[in-house]
């Protein structure tokens, strides 16, 4: 099988494959045993940054679940990190930065830096030892979306409701759309970075946008967003949390009418087939089992698991996730059932098929 063949490439392409892809956002991460072993003493962005480790913890999942994708080990501040903005990121809580940027003066500071001048050897070769293992597997690249972005970086760490990036697109809309079409820029680089190194799809992660009127995200974000993607030479999945009141806006649909999202992720509150009703014929739906139920009987999950399939069927293309990442206490063999669950509701409808 040639990769543009696997099952992800093929649903993000618009058909339907015979095996439904499968993959889960946050599958590197705490929930596996050896992936804990392997950060003991070593912080977050470094490891981040040291192509063996990265490539190694982005491969455990890969091998352990037998999922149709890697998810590059990385995080959406990395790029801030290589453009030299001072930032850490604390266990238990997320990103933290040294110098919030919050004034139209921050703000010329910090676009200052050239954001395609990015120092990046250090992700192509992690991106390089990745796919030379996964060989027909795909590997997603990905980067944060300018909302999200900004939502860390104005308030200086994470926030519940990013009330200070709410504020500074109403309240200083030239220092917003500067900061934003910057970091459109930053997060352009890094997906290059991963795509020309092998990177074979790519993903934005917007998971904060859910807190944005559907106006202020029309206006505001959604241009910014199609700038780090559109025509970035690879398929392209485009995510966010509590998106269902502008979901149709996902898209990012140019002048020309064109998406230039690939693919919408859906969180677990809304119904793929309502989803799929509204994103239309050329976007493929990804999602979305909620990943509280990954601690629920099983029976409960298989349920939820093939309800997700039933409903996904009413799109042009599915491929399966969770409406969020995988949380760090998740029993890393529930992940693996669903997997296999996944290859098992695929051969019954194929013996359906056969039959009628
Ligand atoms: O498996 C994967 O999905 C790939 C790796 C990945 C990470 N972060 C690794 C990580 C990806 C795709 C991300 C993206 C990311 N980072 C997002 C968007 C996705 C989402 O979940 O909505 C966001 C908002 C961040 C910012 C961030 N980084 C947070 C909120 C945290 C959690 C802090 C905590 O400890 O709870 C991080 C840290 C982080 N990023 C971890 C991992 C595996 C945990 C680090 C650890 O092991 O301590």
């Amino acid at each position: 099988m040639a990769l543009p063949d696997a099952p992800l490439l093929r649903a993000l392409a618009g058909d339907r494959p015979d095996r439904t892809p499968v993959w889960f956002m946050r599958q590197a991460g705490r929930s596996l045993p050896e992936y804990r072993e392997l950060r003991v003493g070593t912080r977050m962005l470094d490891a981040c940054l040291t192509p063996e480790l990265a490539a190694e913890i982005t491969l455990q999942p890969v091998r352990r679940h037998g999922v149709d994708a890697g998810i590059f080990f990385s995080d959406i501040v990395v790029p801030l990190r290589l453009a030299g903005v001072e930032v850490e990121i604390e266990p238990g809580r997320g990103p933290v930065f040294a110098d919030p940027v919050r004034t139209a003066d921050d703000v010329a500071r910090l676009t200052a830096i050239d954001p395609e001048a990015l120092d990046t050897p250090a992700i192509a070769e992690a991106v390089r030892i990745v796919t030379a293992e996964l060989g027909e597997t795909p590997l997603i690249g990905f980067a944060g979306a300018p909302f999200t972005l900004a939502a860390y970086l104005v308030e200086g760490g994470p926030s519940k409701e990013h009330l200070r990036a709410r504020a500074m697109m109403h309240a200083d809309p030239e220092s917003w759309n500067r900061l934003a079409g910057w970091l459109a820029r930053l997060s352009r680089t890094f997906l290059s970075a991963q795509r020309d190194a092998g990177a074979a799809a790519v993903q934005l992660f917007d998971s904060w946008a859910g807190s944005l009127a559907p106006e202020d995200y029309r206006t505001f974000v959604a241009p910014h967003s199609a700038a780090a993607v559109r025509g970035i030479g690879a398929p392209v999945i485009h995510f966010g949390v509590g998106t269902g009141p502008f979901l149709g806006d996902m898209r990012l649909i140019g002048a020309d009418g064109a998406p230039a999202a690939d693919a919408v992720g859906v969180d677990w509150r809304m119904p793929l087939d309502t989803a799929a009703g509204i994103l239309g014929p050329d976007v493929t739906v990804q999602g979305n089992i909620d990943p509280a139920l990954l601690t629920a009987p099983w029976p409960v999950l298989e349920e939820q698991v093939r309800e997700v399939l039933r409903r996904g069927r009413s799109a042009r293309a599915h491929i399966l996730n969770l409406g969020h990442g995988v949380p760090p206490e998740t029993d890393p063999a529930v992940l693996t059932r669903i997997v296999e669950l996944a290859r098992t509701v695929d051969a019954e409808n194929a013996a359906e098929a056969e039959r009628s």
